[in-house]
């Protein structure tokens, strides 16, 4: 297993999700690794990666909008905090799972598991 985002799939391992520039200040992008969907959200510059299913029902976070620290459901207007993945705002009540992101020189790299 290397650091270097060569492992998709294994528990614990970097994965590159995007060219460092992909996601724009102020905007959501959503990714595919393996069978688990990542939002990505870049705030001013530092990046967020939650689950990219609202907890209230099957709708993706990243078709929804980033309002500060907090990302908005476009279905039903839940919101959650971006930082920690909890429910800021009904209907949702159950927090999303956040995972590590980190933008580096060669990429995007989330961290699954
Ligand atoms: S599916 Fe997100 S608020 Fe209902």
């Amino acid at each position: 297993m290397s650091e270097d985002g060569g492992s998709a799939g294994v528990p614990g391992a970097w994965t590159r999700v995007a060219d460092q520039d992909a996601i724009p200040v102020g905007t959501l992008r959503g990714f595919e690794i393996e069978d688990e969907r990542i939002v990505v959200a870049n705030v001013d510059g530092v990046l967020y990666a939650l689950e990219d299913q609202c907890s209230h029902a099957d709708f993706p976070l990243s078709e929804g909008e980033l309002e500060g620290t907090e990302v908005e459901c476009m279905f039903h207007g839940a919101k959650f905090d971006v930082c920690t993945g909890s429910a800021t705002q009904l209907p949702a009540i159950r927090p999303v799972r956040s995972f590590d992101v980190e933008s580096r020189d060669d990429g995007v790299f989330v961290r699954i598991g």
